[in-house]
Order: C-alpha cells, then sequence, then structure tokens
C-alpha cells in the first residue's frame, strides 16, 4: 500500500534496463570483507533492496567467485587500495565512505569502503540512493562524509506516549511494553536515520520526567540502545534538574552540594554500566519554569558542568539548551539568552554543548539567526531546528522547511570573522571547534506515514541531509526526496517541487510577513491569535506586534528593546535602519507607521494586505497544482495530501482575514483594490 510507511526506502522496480541488469550483477555477487553487527544490518538492507529493485535476493559470494559488489572498511580492503586513495579515505574521518571500481587481476568489483563499519553503511545508504534516482555510474567514484559531529533527533515525547508539540499521534516508544516487547518500528526508525546519516537521538521530553532515569526505565532505553547501535545511532535522555530531590530525596538540587553531585555520578553509572555507549543528557534549565541551577543561586556553566563532571569519564556529553527565558520578567525575551550565556564563555567544560534555538523568540516562521552565533567564541554551540510544524501549520499544512534553515545557515554572523557564517559556527570551521552538534525536534509519531502529513517525511529527510552537510541547498533535497517518494517521472516532479519550494514563502505571506511573528493562538499556537493580549510580564502589550493607530512592529532598536544591539555591529548599523534592513525582518526590529514606504513603492499597510493575500493564492496555486498530478501518482497519496491542501487553503484564508481585519482596528485604513477583500 502506499501509505508511507516505507518512507524514502521504498525500493521500487527499477526501470532503465541496461542499467538494470549491471546493477543487478552486483546484487548477485556480493562480498562482505570481515564480520560485524552493522555488516548484519547491511544484509539485511540488501536483502529489501535486492526484493524491491528486482524481485529476488542478493547472493552472498567468497571472493575468488565472482564477487563483484565488495563491501568493507579500508583496513579490511588494504591490500586492494593503492597508498594515495588508502590516505584520501583515511581523511573521510570515522564515518566517511568512498564508493567506486577497483580492478584486480583483469576484473573489475564495485567496492564499498568505508573507514568504519558505520561508514560502509552511509556509503550502502548512498548507493541504493543512486540506484533510486537513477543516478548510478560505476565509472564515477564518489566519497562523502559529514562535517558535523551529532546529528541528532530530539524526541519530545512523555513517558505516557503524548508528543508534545507532536502532530503525528502517539510516541513511537513504548514504555509500557518495553523492555520485553521489541515493536519491529524501532527498526525500521532506525534505518531511516541511518540511511540520512542521523547518529543521535533523545528519547524524551525536554520538559522532562526525572523517572526515565530509574532503573527499570534504563532497562528499557537499553532495549533501543542496542537495537540502535548496529546503525550508528547512540541514544541520549533529558535530565530534569531537580532528580536529586524528586528521586534521591535529597533536599536540594544544588550543582555544587556534594551529595547531588554523588547522585548524578551514581546515576550515570548505572546508565553506563547498562548502555556503554550512552550518549548523555539533553537539558532544559531555568526556563519557562523548568528546574535548574538558578534556584540555588548558580549558573549555566555551574549546573552544566556538574553533569559534564559526571559524564567525562565515560566520554558522554551534555547538551545544555540556551533556550531559556522566564515569562515572569518584563525583558525582551529575544535578548535572554545572550544575557545569560555571553557572560559564561569559556566557563562551560569541553562535554558541554550549548545547543541554541532557531531563533531567539521560538522556532518562528521566519526568525533572523540567534545572536548567540557569533557572541561566544570559547563555547561550543550547537543548532536547534524544529521538525515538527509547532508554529507552521502542524499536521495540516504543507510546508517544506529546508528553505527556512538553509537561509539560516547561510546567515552572515560577521563573527569571529568577517566571512563567518551560521553553518560555519555549527560545523566548527569558523571556530575551531571538534564536537559539533545539529539536533531536529522530531516530527515522528504513530501514525502509519510517521509525520502526519506525508510531506512531513521531506522535513524530516531535508533536515538529516543538512545535518550531514549544512551546505546542500534545498532545491537538490527537495528533487532527490521526491525522486525517492513518488518515482521519476519529470512531470511529476516538476510540480511537486514547485509547490514545496514556494510553501515556505508562502506560510511566512498568509501568517507573519515583514517581520512579524508569534502571533499564533495562544498556547496552542494552531491558528491566528494576534489579539492576545497581556497576562505575562514578557507580553507587555498585545503579544508581539505592538499594533497601535500609528503603527505595527516591535521597535529591538536602541530606541526600544535593543536587541539589535547583540548582532556584529555590521548587522546593528544595517538593521536598525528602516529602509536598509532586509523588509523579511522589517517588523521582528522596526515599530513602523501605516504609511511608511516599502520598495515596493506601496504602504507599509498595503503592503502587508498584499502578502497576506499572496499566500492565500500561493496555497489555493499548490492546490490545484496538485490536481494535475491525479492519475500520475497513485490514488491513496493523491487523495491524502489533496485533501490537506484544501485545508491548508482554509488555513491560509483564515490566517489572512482575522490578521487583516484585526490590524485594521488600528490602521483604520482601507484595504487596497487590487486583493480580494477579507470577510
Ligand atoms: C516552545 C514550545 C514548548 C517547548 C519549548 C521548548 O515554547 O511551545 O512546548 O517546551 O518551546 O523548546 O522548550
Amino acid at each position: 500500500a502506499k501509505d508511507g510507511y516505507k518512507l524514502w526506502l521504498d525500493y521500487q522496480p527499477i526501470d532503465n534496463a541496461s542499467l538494470n541488469t549491471e546493477i543487478e550483477e552486483l546484487f548477485k555477487g556480493v562480498y562482505f570483507f570481515g564480520k560485524n553487527p552493522t555488516y548484519e544490518v547491511i544484509k539485511k538492507e540488501l536483502g529489501l533492496a535486492s526484493k524491491g529493485f528486482f524481485n529476488h535476493n542478493p547472493e552472498f559470494k567468497n571472493l575468488n567467485q565472482n564477487a563483484h559488489l565488495w563491501i568493507g572498511t579500508r583496513t579490511e580492503l588494504t591490500q586492494y587500495l593503492g597508498l594515495e586513495q588508502q590516505a584520501k579515505i583515511k581523511a573521510l574521518g570515522d564515518e566517511g565512505y568512498w564508493r567506486g571500481t577497483i580492478n584486480q587481476g583483469g576484473e573489475s568489483h564495485y567496492a564499498i569502503v568505508g573507514n568504519s563499519p558505520i561508514g560502509t553503511l552511509y556509503g550502502v545508504f548512498d548507493f541504493f540512493r543512486s540506484i533510486q534516482t537513477g543516478t548510478f555510474d560505476s565509472s564515477s567514484e564518489k566519497s562523502d562524509s559529514p562535517k558535523i559531529k551529532l546529528r541528532m533527533l530530539n524526541h519530545w515525547d512523555n513517558l505516557d506516549r503524548t508528543v508534545e508539540r507532536g502532530y503525528a499521534g502517539f510516541s513511537i516508544w513504548d514504555w509500557h511494553k518495553l523492555p520485553g516487547y521489541v515493536d519491529p518500528r524501532y527498526i525500521d526508525y532506525a534505518r531511516a536515520n541511518a540511511s540520512l546519516g542521523i547518529n543521535a537521538v533523545s528519547l524524551t521530553n525536554v520538559n522532562a520526567n526525572a523517572w526515565v532515569l530509574r532503573e527499570d526505565f534504563i532497562e528499557k532505553v537499553k532495549v533501543l540502545a542496542d537495537l540502535f547501535r548496529p546503525y550508528g545511532i547512540q541514544v541520549f535522555l533529558t535530565a530534569r534538574f531537580s532528580a536529586p530531590i524528586e528521586m534521591g530525596n535529597l533536599e536540594t538540587a544544588d550543582p555544587l552540594d556534594a551529595e547531588v553531585k554523588n547522585f548524578w555520578k551514581e546515576r550515570v553509572d548505572m546508565i553506563y554500566k547498562e548502555i556503554p555507549d550512552f550518549g548523555g543528557f539533553v537539558v532544559k534549565a531555568n526556563s519557562e519554569g523548568q528546574p535548574g541551577p538558578h534556584e540555588y543561586g548558580r549558573n549555566h556553566a555551574e549546573g552544566a558542568n556538574m553533569l559534564a563532571e559526571a559524564l567525562a569519564p565515560h566520554s558522554g556529553i551534555v547538551i545544555w539548551r540556551a533556550f531559556v527565558y522566564s515569562h515572569e520578567i518584563d525583558e525582551d525575551r529575544h535578548k535572554q539568552a545572550n544575557l545569560e550565556f555571553e557572560p559564561l564563555d569559556g566557563k562551560f567544560m569541553d562535554n558541554v554543548i550549548i545547543q541554541v534555538k532557531n531563533g531567539a523568540i521560538d522556532f518562528q516562521p521566519r526568525e533572523p539567526f540567534h545572536p548567540l552565533f557569533g557572541a561566544v567564541d570559547e563555547t561550543n554551540l550547537g543548532m536547534e531546528f524544529q521538525i515538527t510544524q509547532e508554529y507552521l501549520g502542524q499536521a495540516t499544512q504543507l510546508v517544506y522547511l529546508s528553505p527556512m534553515w538553509e537561509e539560516v545557515l547561510q546567515s552572515k554572523t560577521f563573527r569571529p570573522s568577517p566571512n563567518s557564517t551560521v553553518a560555519g559556527i555549527i560545523d566548527g570551521s569558523a571556530t575551531n571547534k571538534k564536537l559539533t552538534l545539529m539536533a531536529g525536534v522530531s516530527n515522528i509519531g504513530t501514525d502509519r506515514n510517521w509525520t502526519g502529513h506525508l510531506f512531513g517525511q521531506a522535513n524530516w529527510y531535508a533536515f538529516g541531509k543538512l545535518a550531514w552537510d549544512p551546505y546542500q541547498n534545498s532545491s537538490d533535497i527537495a528533487n532527490e526526496w521526491i525522486s525517492l517518494t513518488f518515482g521519476k517521472d519529470p512531470e511529476t516532479k516538476s510540480k511537486i517541487l514547485s509547490i514545496m519550494l514556494q510553501s515556505h514563502e508562502a506560510a511566512v505571506n498568509y501568517m507573519t510577513p515583514l517581520g512579524l511573528h508569534h502571533i499564533m493562538g495562544r498556547s496552542h499556537h494552531y491558528g491566528p491569535g494576534p489579539w492576545v493580549e497581556g497576562g505575562r510580564a514578557d507580553w507587555t502589550s498585545l503579544y508581539y506586534h505592538r499594533a497601535n493607530t500609528e503603527g505595527i512592529g516591535f521597535d529591538r532598536t536602541a530606541t526600544g528593546s535593543n536587541a539589535l544591539g547583540q548582532y556584529a555591529s555590521e548587522i546593528a548599523s544595517e538593521w536598525s535602519d528602516p529602509n536598509l534592513i532586509p523588509e523579511k525582518f522589517l517588523l521582528w526590529f522596526h515599530h513602523v507607521p501605516w504609511d511608511f514606504q516599502l520598495k515596493s513603492g506601496k504602504t507599509l499597510w498595503e503592503g502587508i494586505a498584499f502578502h497576506y493575500d499572496q499566500g492565500v493564492k500561493s496555497a489555493r496555486s499548490f492546490h490545484q497544482t496538485w490536481q494535475t498530478l491525479e492519475g500520475l501518482i497513485d490514488q491513496e497519496r493523491f487523495n491524502h495530501v489533496n485533501q490537506l491542501l484544501k485545508i491548508q487553503v482554509k488555513e491560509a484564508e483564515w490566517w489572512r482575514n482575522a490578521c487583516l481585519l484585526f490590524f485594521q482596528t488600528f490602521s483604520n485604513r482601507p484595504f487596497p483594490d487590487d486583493i480580494e477583500q477579507p470577510t
């Protein structure tokens, strides 16, 4: 059934006859140069691929017995590789691989060679991908390696299987039936991640429950860790800072208290006894009411280092989140992370990474990059993207997020050097760091197709690709995903691609154009809610848009909160001028009069109306384009997406009407004639 369960690993029959024979030969003579659990995984995957491509099993041979496809590590294949080639492969690092033809004794062999079995696995998945996309070519070689060390999914899954901000059913972790019952889905999950190079997963919600650190839960976690290991996936857990009180019977969780330190040391030792390659902890502390070191007058570094000390002997790490703000403080939330973390630069242990959310506010449809990138030199910084679409239509809207991530990754920070970019900081090249991280808040649940909306799969896919190489482009990633998901028909591909590539800008247009942000319905964040008012110190008046009869927007220049002052001076000076700042960020940083002139010649009011209207038109065009795909793709997925696109059109109209009619009560101006009038 085309229900989406197989994700991008749906190995369809090969349609190119000549390539077919060549590749089929490879599958009929497979030789492994060694034995280990990861090779067992590769064997199984070869079985699935061969069945799918050719409808028969692969044949495993001996070396001197027509073995056409060679699989092994660099060291295992030493005698077949020249010295220069060995050096080249070695330089790719532990997880890198090379694949290409080796001529040996008058025969040629196609070899997939990793520096480690996991590297080999990555090479095999890439080999399959080349077959699926019709780009396999035995005469050209390919080598690749990840640019970021930790490529990680963060599940916001609770122990009762609800998922915070999850829109695809319940958590796939069945804690109740673990450790005894092993859901086959865990393996498919591991395969999907490994195929993208995702090598770490945090299983539990950042709003953490201390119970997951109990022995009985660790036994369950161990089962998952054992399953994931041959796929190269390391397991992390979220640690609740107050666990020493809640489960250790201590009176304090003060990170400098000897008993507290001891509690964590014992807990960590216990975990490593069960899971020797346990990754470490992800921690949300002193944010949104979560416990943390501030309760004891200690800072983030003292809190993080206490855990890092317990983990260090086991090579574990602490991923400490920079998403810190208190809704009780009357300070621009945009500034809080820098205020708390900049003074601590250089104070964190080497095995601590500060995980910085994409956007100082909160995963908005479009945010300027977080000002912590570039503000600290002596601190490991990782990126946190949100794959689940909390603020982007949840599971009813098709929004391909890769262009948004790409925009952020490519952003120039001007620090530490004039050419630095966010990508350069998180891959460590700009800052000379080895411990690097890109995390994505997962959009996965028990829904048959994993992500609720079929196109949510593309976001999981794109996240994995960008975590591997943050310099890739969204269009290439989308093209590849479409081929793997819908096949290679050019018409189908180009139509789907055009929808995907426009979808993020469209959502920004009908939700939060020109730098508007956080005007979603209160707490659920679904649909418009610009009228939300007060009740929290950090909201001051009217949420974040601050509309009044004069104009609209949040003044973050020197005359306002001066969050802009936290960026490099190149940015701060340019963006503090409403005529120079990129218009997409105008209302993020400026309170602007309704009659302010935009670059298009329109007034701000007309421009806002125009963008909302454009957003609706785009959503309608997606639905129209999709309808022309009927018959070109299977009815099952056609219907699934078609129904959702219809909902998306309604939601876009809802956003436009709600926001424009509401903002009109301040602007007191008519809608321009050239847009559809909101009602
Ligand atoms: C957002 C989200 C919360 C989440 C928080 C976080 O505010 O709405 O559900 O807990 O981010 O990232 O910690």
